[in-house]
């Protein structure tokens, strides 16, 4: 049996850590099997990787660095956690994913995209099976993300002015990928957007 690959993809603050945390206890309420899992990070490899690319000065790596950097975490990630809980059966839901790439390095300094999908072909090819963007205004979800992410604020510190253009991103990477994006807009309440996102789910799961 085949498992199910979902992603959250969002600008920072959207609220989508907290939505795939939701998801996953919803799921694991009705006896599903579901490994709940984060990028850059997810596997041991990945998560020294992490330290790396979210802490020090925005300037520590350029863009081509990070997509370098970002598909070897994604890389052990794959290989070590995701590809096997989907061989097993299982539903992996996943904070970011390969579009947090295509939006952050390929977009935010220089286009950039046909490097990320080059690289993107030649050593990750997974897609996921359905992604729930959550929609959300670039300047409250900076608000909401400052200061909480303690020593990982490097890609905050690039300012809301990155917050605007990945929002736009990724609303046009869902009209790319359209078949398996779902658009759900997060500038509600937590149990609204979590309603939201389990109809996408049943729909997906039926
Ligand atoms: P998080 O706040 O969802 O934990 O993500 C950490 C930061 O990493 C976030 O600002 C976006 C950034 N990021 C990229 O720039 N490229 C990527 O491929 C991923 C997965 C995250």
């Amino acid at each position: 049996m085949a498992g199910h690959f979902i992603t959250f993809e969002g600008i920072d603050g959207s609220g989508k850590s907290t939505q795939a945390r939701l998801l996953a206890d919803a799921l694991r309420a009705e006896g599903r099997d579901v490994v709940l899992t984060r990028e850059p990070g997810g596997s041991k490899g990945a998560d020294e990787i992490r330290r790396l690319l979210l802490e020090g000065d925005p300037d520590r790596w350029s863009a081509e660095t990070e997509i370098l950097l970002f598909t070897a975490a994604r890389r052990d990630h794959l290989e070590r956690l995701i590809e096997p809980a989907l061989a097993a059966g299982k539903i992996v839901i996943c904070d970011r994913f390969a579009d947090s790439t295509r939006m952050y390095q390929g977009l935010s300094r220089g286009n950039l995209r046909a490097k990320v999908d080059a690289l993107h072909a030649l050593m990750i090819g997974r897609e996921p099976d359905l992604t729930v963007l959550i929609d959300m205004d670039p300047a409250t979800g900076l608000t909401r993300a400052k200061g909480r992410n303690g020593h990982e604020e490097r890609f905050e510190d690039f300012g809301v002015e990155l917050q605007a253009q990945m929002r736009a991103g990724f609303l046009a990477l869902a009209e790319e990928f359209a078949p398996r994006f779902r658009l759900i807009d997060g500038a509600r309440d937590m149990e609204s957007v979590a309603r939201d996102v389990m109809a996408c789910l049943r729909e997906a799961l039926a």
